[in-house]
């Protein structure tokens, strides 16, 4: 028999070899977006079209490529950027592969035009699916500029793979958001289909968190300043009430570059205990600053993975400085009905003297001991940490992508006898503040929450509707109508079946959203701020479709639980019943606790 191996053709290789790092139309604007940055560009514009289906382009001001580099640049493992592999351990550029450009022209048409400063002219190439098929000179000024159209052209499965525009619109927008958050002296413009997104100007780290998140996310960004042997941080994180429950705002960077780490995360995560429900995730642009033998950012193609050496003490680090910010920033636990039960001291405790609290020390206990890895730190974690790719020895990127798509743990399910609560138990409860329900029991005194409780019905039944059947929906006197753009109305038309079933019916005329029904329980109060809130997820979010209609649907529940008049005691009688037959009935969709007892030593203390 024959010999069967051969080799591949490059062309093939350097397709095979572009499916790692492009996965999608980002991708591209990240890797682009990258060398102009390398090149020392210091004005860099983005302009998409079609959410880069029809045309990414990224032109900087930047050194430029001479003709000779200009043909090497498109060949694989062709870079300007390392000349040995120990300059893998002291990285000051964001590439080094030489794979990006060679792996772009393998899956799409390129228009290449660069000139140096010394040069009378430059170069414009153009090549499709690596081949180069026209070399001429080009007349213009210092820079590059790279226009990438026809992605995918060859690798049709990939094409089809594409989402919405809307989504890889979203897409796109991280990574420039990413890369903008990353450099705050350079000036970078976005813009989609000719309408400008971002014209960021040149700026300190705190002006272009706020130019990226919004003017008023300036008063909501607690200062983080961390300097010891191991490591620099510095950033921001954002205040607890300013917390989502989707991910987004979630950002580390290291020696000026972007990663993602859940160990890290998790560190974070703690430092906010007590300040945050179980449901929120913490905001956070947290910068680190390392000696770069001590990280390997060789691990992922797309290099949003970094081995840390000294991982374990960076936690350790990083938990204590947003500790301790937020300690100084006065950020104290919000007042709430989920937090411990908080009375007044009662006056007489008030004059009696303060005792020093006793803190036990355990003398074994170093945070700063150095570790060769974290996976010394496994012992630390949960099960359920572990299945989320914490205490790992190094997070994977499935691990990375699991940890995404899990939800947080849900609160321990409180057991509780409410079969007691018949009609004698009725006959001792009071109504409190028009809001809680306050019952007798044995353990002490019971305390429902009215309001959540009816947030809870509300939603369990909306949910109901929506995962049989539409929700069911009225149809209104006069439409609501809202101006929407070309992107939005898309979003909106492409995702009509999800919006029907939301119970909201709707047609678009002359780029207006006319909407003539709406979903039961809902108040007019609120239908604009629905309008909005589904027009930017559909349209600039990437949020799975399950998540809108929770969000929705919460919306909705919370707003139908405002008690405008006196609340009776048989409506409250009512709420009480419906609520005792949830499931989840302890909590409220937004993870805040529905009822709560206050155990009579509890009460024997305060008395
Ligand atoms: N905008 C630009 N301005 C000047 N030179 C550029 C520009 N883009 C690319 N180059 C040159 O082309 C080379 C190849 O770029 P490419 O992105 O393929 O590889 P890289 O940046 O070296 O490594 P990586 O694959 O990790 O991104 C670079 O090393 C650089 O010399
Ligand atoms: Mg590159």
């Amino acid at each position: 028999m024959s010999d069967i191996i051969h080799l591949l053709p490059e062309h093939i290789a350097n397709q095979i070899a572009a499916g790692e790092v492009i996965q999608r139309p980002a991708s591209v604007v990240k890797e682009l977006l990258e060398n102009s940055i390398d090149a020392g560009g210091k004005n860099i514009e983005v302009h998409i079209k079609d959410a880069g289906k029809t045309l990414i382009q990224v032109l900087d001001d930047g050194t430029g490529m001479s003709p000779k580099d200009s043909m090497l640049s498109i060949k694989r493992h062709a870079t300007s950027k390392i000349k040995s592999v120990d300059d893998l351990f002291s990285l000051q550029t964001k590439g080094f592969r030489g794979e990006a450009l060679a792996s772009i022209s393998a899956i799409a048409h390129l228009v290449l035009k660069t000139k140096r400063e010394i040069d009378d002219l430059g170069v414009k190439m153009t090549i499709e699916g690596g081949e180069v098929v026209s070399n001429e000179e080009y007349i213009g000024i210092k820079g590059t500029c790279i226009d990438v159209k026809n992605l995918f052209f060859n690798v049709p499965a990939r094409r089809n793979f594409l989402k919405s525009d809307s989504v890889e619109f979203k897409h796109i927008q991280e990574e420039f958001e990413r890369v903008a958050l990353t450099h705050p002296d350079l000036h970078f413009v976005l813009s989609h289909n000719s309408k400008n997104i971002y014209d960021l100007q040149p700026s300190n780290l705190r002006k272009r968190v706020v130019g990226i998140l919004g003017a008023s996310s300036n008063d909501k960004l607690v200062p983080i300043e961390e300097s010891t042997d191991i490591i620099s941080i510095n950033g921001f994180v954002l205040k607890p009430e300013s917390a989502r429950k989707t991910r987004g705002e979630q950002y580390f960077f290291v020696n000026n570059r972007f990663f993602k780490d859940s160990y890290f995360h998790h560190s974070v995560n703690k430092a906010f205990e007590g300040l945050l429900s179980p449901k929120h995730i913490p905001g956070y642009f947290l910068y680190f600053t390392i000696d770069p033998s001590k990280i390997d950012v060789n691990v992922h193609p797309t290099k949003t993975e970094i081995k840390f050496e000294e991982g374990r003490s960076i936690y350790s680090i990083l938990l204590s400085s947003i500790r301790q910010s937020l300690g100084k920033y006065n950020i104290a636990p919000l007042l709430d009905f989920d937090q411990e039960t908080a009375f007044e001291i009662p006056h007489d405790l008030k004059n009696q003297p303060v005792v020093e609290p006793h803190i036990k020390v355990d003398p074994e206990y170093n945070p700063f001991k150095t570790s060769s890895s974290r996976g010394s730190s496994s012992k630390d974690f949960t099960p359920a940490m572990k299945s989320q790719g914490f205490g790992t020895a190094m997070p994977t990127q499935d691990d990375w992508d699991a940890f995404y798509s899990n939800n947080p743990e849900q609160p321990q399910e409180q057991q509780l006898d409410l079969d007691v609560f018949d009609d004698e138990g009725f006959k001792n409860s009071f109504i409190l503040n028009n809001r809680y329900m306050i019952f007798p029991c044995n353990e002490g005194i019971m305390m429902l929450d009215l309001k959540r409780a009816k947030q809870r019905v509300v939603y369990d039944d909306l949910m109901k509707m929506f995962i049989s059947s539409p929700i069911n929906s009225q149809e209104v006197l006069f439409p609501y109508e809202k101006k929407l753009s070309s992107n939005e109305i898309t979003a909106w038309t492409e995702n009509r079946s999800l919006i029907e079933r939301l119970g909201f019916r709707f047609e678009i005329n002359n780029e207006t959203l006319v909407i003539n029904s709406t979903p039961d329980y809902i108040f007019d109060e609120i239908i604009y701020d629905c309008i909005d809130f589904m027009t930017e997820q559909l349209a600039y979010k990437d949020i799975d479709k399950g998540e809108i209609a929770h969000f929705l649907v919460m919306s909705i529940s919370k707003s139908s639980s405002v008690f405008i008049n006196e609340i009776s005691k048989k409506q409250a009688e009512v709420i009480f019943l419906n609520w005792k037959e949830s499931e989840e009935r302890n909590y409220a969709p937004s993870g805040k606790k529905i009822i709560n007892i206050l155990q009579t030593e509890e009460i024997s203390k305060l008395i």
